[in-house]
This record gives C-alpha cells, structure tokens and sequence, in this order.
C-alpha cells in the first residue's frame, strides 16, 4: 500500500496525514491481513515538480521529462533525495509502532519506464561518479581510450552524459561506465530509505520489485535489502503457445539474482494500457501462474491487484474483482488459492529449487557491455533465454544462476556468449570444474575486458588457460544460407548449420576435437573442443548457441554422463523439484488444455488432495499437483 499515494501521504509541502492509511490498515488488521508498506517515491507529486522543476529527469535527447505519468524524478537531485528522506522518515515514524505493518517495498520498479538520466544534476554526479572511480583524468582516459576519434579530456569537469544527439556511435567504455553509474544511482536512492526504515523499526524487513534496466540488483542493491522481489506478469508474451516457456525463463532468471524471491505483483486479471490488453487468464490460469511462481522460487505471492481501478493510465489493469467489485470467476479462484497456501504453504518454505544445468545471468557487465557494441548479435540474456529454452521444452531441471554464486550441486553450466567477462569468476569455475562439473563457454565470450575494451590478450582471454583453447580467427555469419559453414561432428560425422558467428579453434596440448569446420577456408579446423579437468570437462563452442548446436551439446553432454533425458516427460507439463530440510517436492503444472495422465518414476503424497499417488498423476486442464518425494531413489530420477 501507498506505493502511489505520495500526494494522499503529503498533501502539500511538509504537511503529512496518514489517517487514511491508519483507518485502512487497521481495517485490514482487525480481519488477519497484515500490511506491506511501500515508499511512495515513484511518483512525487505535482506541488513538488511545480516548486521544483529541477528534479525532473532529462532524456538522452536533453528534453526535460514533463509531469504527468510516474518515474519523472531524477535519483541524483539532491532536492528529490532531500523529499524522499523526508516523506520517508515521516511515514517511517508514524507507523513504527504499528504492529500491523510487518516490512516495506522500497519505491515501485526502479527503472520500470524509463532508466537513463541526462538533466543537470545527473551530468554533475556522473562527473563525481568518474572522479571517485578514476581518480586522475589520465587514468580515465586511458580506461576510456579516448585518443580515438579525439576524444582526450582534460579535466572530469568537460566530461558529458553520452546522450544520444550525437553523428554516430559512441565510446563503449564511457557507456558502460554511464550505465554503471545509473545503477549506482539507484542503489544511493534506495540506500537512504532503507537507513531510514531500518532505524525507525529494525524488525520490518525490506524489499523491491524488479527487474529492469541499468541496475545491478547482484551487489549492493540486494545486500541492502532482506531479499529481492519480483512481478510476475507471464501475460505479457501475448503467444498462449510460448507462454509456459518464457514464463519459466523470467522467473528463473529473477532468482538468479539472490535465490527466492517475494513476488510483490502476480498477474491476475488482463493488463492493459495505451495500445495493448493481454488475454484475460481463463478458469485456472491464474491459479496455474501462482504455482509456477512457487515451484520456480517464490516464497510468497501477492496479487496484482484486489480491485480494478476505474480511472487512470492504469484503468484495465483488471484484478481479482471487476470494476464493478462484484465477486466473480476469478474472486473464487483467489479464494481457492489463499486456502491451499494455508494448507501447504508452511511445507514448502524453507525449501529451495533444484539445478542440473545451469545457465548464466544477471551478470550487469556482460548484460549492458554488450548493447553498445552488439554485431547484431543477441544479448547474453537473450542467449540464455534460448539455451533455457533448448531444456526447458525437453524437461531439464534448467535454470539461471548468476556467476559469481557457488555451483555446488549443479551438473552443468552454460556461459551465453558474455563478451565482457569478469575474470574474477574464472578460479570458481576452474575449482567447481576439477570436482567434477562441467563448463559449456560459447563464442565471443570474455573477449573484451571491464571497460569494455577488446582484450590484448588471444580470445578467450582469461578462459584460455581453462578452457586448453584459442581462437585463431573469427566472424560474423551474415549470410550463411550463401555462405553455409556447417560444422561435422567428430563422433558421427553428422553436419551441423551454424548461424551467425564462426571461431577457427586451435586446441591446447591434450584438448580434445569435438567437431570440425565442415565448408570454406576453415575446413577440418577445430570448432567444438572438450578439456578434460580433474572429474570435469570444459567445452568450448566456436559458434553461436543456437537449437541445432544445442542439440549436438546435448548429444555431447550424455556421452558425458550428464543431461540424461528425463523418464518421465510432456511437453505441456512443467516439473520442478523445490527441495531442503523439510522435505523434497516435485511440482507438476500442466499448461495443456486437455487433462493429462502422467506416469510417474515413483509415487508420493499429493499435498494439494492430500491422497497418496502410485504410479501416475492425473492433472486437470491447467492443474498442479505436488508430490512429496519420500524415498531417496526419488529424488532425482523422475
Ligand atoms: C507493474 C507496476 C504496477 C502496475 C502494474 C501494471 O509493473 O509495478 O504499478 O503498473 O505493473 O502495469
């Protein structure tokens, strides 16, 4: 609550009431639902942006964003930081006492809209921002390798936002350390109102909703928090058949960031806006969507929203009661829901979701080093997206895992194309590699250095040494339905197309050839290879990671031992397995629109029906089932 209320909070200029909020939380209390205050700092009011326009963020063309929407003040205006300490303090006061607020949302999807900053006091503190990180104008200059095109600075204070208007590209190393700054921006922000909440009552935990642009949630941003939040709104894929999928990715990828999570926002009702309306979840479907977002790591769910609200951008945001507030459809499916959490709930907390392969993401240098300087080439995410997919879709325990976050447990592991790679996560992976795990590295990776600089060292710069491989040449497949470079695989002499990207390999002493070029000037040059590493393997992949690709790896990885086929799998039926001291449980969704029978490697209890299951499982069109895995032998082996 209040998370837009700021001009109910502070009606005008330092004079705040909060009776509304007394009246309503206490209401709310006197009937068991306790309250998740939030900061409302998303959207200052009109008093504050007409006394202070100077607050209002600037675009990359330095056009001053106007009142009117939400996410229009700038984090690095001392004025908006001095209203935000405020209006939090006075909320963080008046309610410490309350024994019905039990922890707060910190503002609402930082950089949800908009994340770049350009006005007067974002230039100033990107200024500060170098100056604290550089030191000396040379040593920036240098990072920056501003004698290309002239560029040289001779003072912190000529050095500008890289805003849009300008002939032609502009300096990589300056936009990622723009982006890094954006971020640290956020992070300042935040860091004031958690000081200040936590000091007033040190028992409310505090958390966020994101994930978007321009902020590294891995560092600071969550160790300031008690953990991070999410919202989950799998309606936006407006492809009912790709759902299921992307669904999966998002909420794996927002684990990635610091494991489970609190979704503060699930779909329940059409969102729409300006030109767009999602379909609305038919009879299930948001039933269905609550248990994904619990079985992929989320240890509490809140519905987006209660009420539809009857005016506003946000008007056919439809939630669990139409505009009409008449109880329908999808009140008895909340009901439902609400009464299996309080029948289950409590078994499944404590419990944290298992990985076989793991992809990685969240990695902020990789994500934004790319963008300036992409070839066209997808994103890290974007690759990941499609290697999660490759998995997902044939039943793997896949999921995302951030690189710098242990892999115990974890079989194997996917680096998607990150060009800009931080070498301090290479001694983790050698350690996890030698006690039996094994690597998967996809081209391009770790070829350019933290400032985003094209290393001097032979690609895969850091990685070599692991990986027993370099590369001798590379390039871009523009156009290879013309010029065709399928790849043979050693095994089978199968050929395999490639897309987009070619790396000409030259193995190190004892690497091993997985397949050779198969067309052109590359032709029996080495293109996948295997290094062999204590009871590991690290395989290097010169070419893009694409389904075809995939697909060999996959045949690749179970000659190894590894990414054996499930026995039990449908297409249309997500499986995860959440496990920890309290008991290990595999969740079965079924997305299909038909009922399934599913066979079963070994039986369990049912925790939603409460009955023993033997040898199959029967899921109703959209129906969940959670079996508790009792034996050992299950564990694993569905
Ligand atoms: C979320 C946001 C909410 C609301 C909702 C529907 O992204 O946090 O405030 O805008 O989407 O658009």
């Amino acid at each position: 609550m209040a998370e837009f209320a700021w001009d109910i909070l502070e009606p005008e200029e330092g004079r705040y009431e909060f009776g509304l909020f007394d009246e309503t939380i206490a209401a709310f209390g006197a009937k068991g639902i306790r309250t998740i205050l939030c900061t409302p700092t998303a959207a200052p009011p009109r008093w504050l942006t007409a006394k202070y326009p100077e607050v209002l963020r600037e675009d990359e063309n330095g056009r001053r964003l106007f009142h009117g929407s939400r996410q229009h003040a700038s984090h690095f205006s001392p004025v908006f930081r001095e209203f935000s300490r405020r209006i939090t303090r006075a909320m963080a006061e008046h309610f410490a006492g309350n024994p019905q607020v039990i922890g707060w949302q910190t503002d609402n999807e930082f950089h949800c809209h908009f994340s770049e900053d350009h006005s007067p006091a974002a230039a100033r503190a990107f200024i500060c921002f170098l100056e604290s990180k550089y030191a000396t104008i040379d040593a920036l200059n240098c990072a920056w390798g501003t004698a290309f095109w002239a560029q040289t600075y001779r003072a912190f204070a000529e050095i500008e936002t890289p805003r849009a208007h300008r002939p032609t590209w502009s300096n990589p190393a300056q936009e990622l350390d723009y982006r890094r700054f954006l971020s640290d921006g956020v992070v300042a922000f935040q860091r004031e109102q958690v000081g200040i909440l936590r000091t007033a009552n040190p028992r409310w935990w505090i958390t966020h909703n994101g994930f978007f642009k321009n902020i590294d949630y891995a560092g600071a941003f969550a160790e300031d928090l008690d953990f991070l939040g999410y919202d989950s709104y799998p309606f936006f894929d407006l492809d009912p058949a790709r759902r299921m999928r992307s669904q999966a990715f998002n909420l794996d990828h927002a684990r990635s960031y610091g494991g489970n999570l609190l979704i503060l926002e699930q779909q329940s009702g059409p969102g729409g806006q300006g030109h767009y309306l999602h379909d609305t979840p038919e009879p299930g479907e948001m039933r269905r969507m609550v248990w994904s977002s619990i079985a992929r790591g989320a240890d509490g769910i809140l519905l987006f929203r209660e009420r539809s609200c009857r005016f506003g951008a946000e008007q056919y945001w439809c939630g669990v009661l139409d505009h009409d507030n008449i109880p329908r459809r999808r009140y008895r499916e909340a009901a439902q829901i609400g009464a299996e959490l309080a029948r289950v709930g409590a078994r499944l907390l404590g419990t944290s979701v298992e990985v076989d392969i793991g992809i990685a993401t969240g990695d902020f240098d990789a994500q934004h080093g790319h963008h300036p300087i992409s070839h066209g080439l997808p994103c890290p995410k974007q690759s990941a997206e499609t290697i999660h997919g490759y998995f997902f879709s044939r039943g793997h325990a896949v999921g995302c895992i951030h690189p710098s976050s242990p892999l115990d447990g974890v079989k194997v592991f996917f680096i998607p194309h990150m060009a800009v790679l931080n070498p301090a996560y290479v001694a983790n992976w050698t350690g996890w590699v030698q006690a039996g795990g094994t690597l998967v590295i996809g081209a391009r990776t770790a070829t350019r250095n933290l400032e985003n600089n094209v290393h001097g060292q032979t690609p895969p710069g850091p990685l070599r040494e692991l990986a027993g491989v370099e590369v001798l040449e590379y390039g871009r497949q523009n156009r290879p339905d013309r010029r065709p470079l399928p790849m043979v695989m050693e095994t089978d002499r199968s050929q395999i197309p490639t897309d987009r990207w070619y790396e000409a390999l030259a193995p190190a002493e004892g690497t091993e050839i997985v397949a050779t070029w198969g067309a052109r000037h590359l032709r029996s040059l080495a293109a996948i290879t295997l290094r062999r590493l204590g009871r590991g393997q690290v395989l290097y992949v010169g070419t893009w990671l694409d389904d075809p690709v995939l697909a060999s790896l996959h045949s690749v990885l179970q000659s190894l031992g590894k990414a054996a086929d499930p026995v039990s799998h449908h297409p249309e039926v997500e499986q995860v397995q959440r496990s920890g001291p309290g008991g290990s449980f595999r969740f079965f969704i079924n997305h299909a629109e038909t009922e399934i029978h599913l066979p079963l490697a070994c039986g369990g209890l049912e925790l939603l029906s409460d009955q023993p299951v033997l040898h199959s499982v029967k899921l109703e069109p959209n129906g969940v089932a959670i079996v508790e895995q009792r034996t050992p032998c299950c564990l694993k082996n569905q």
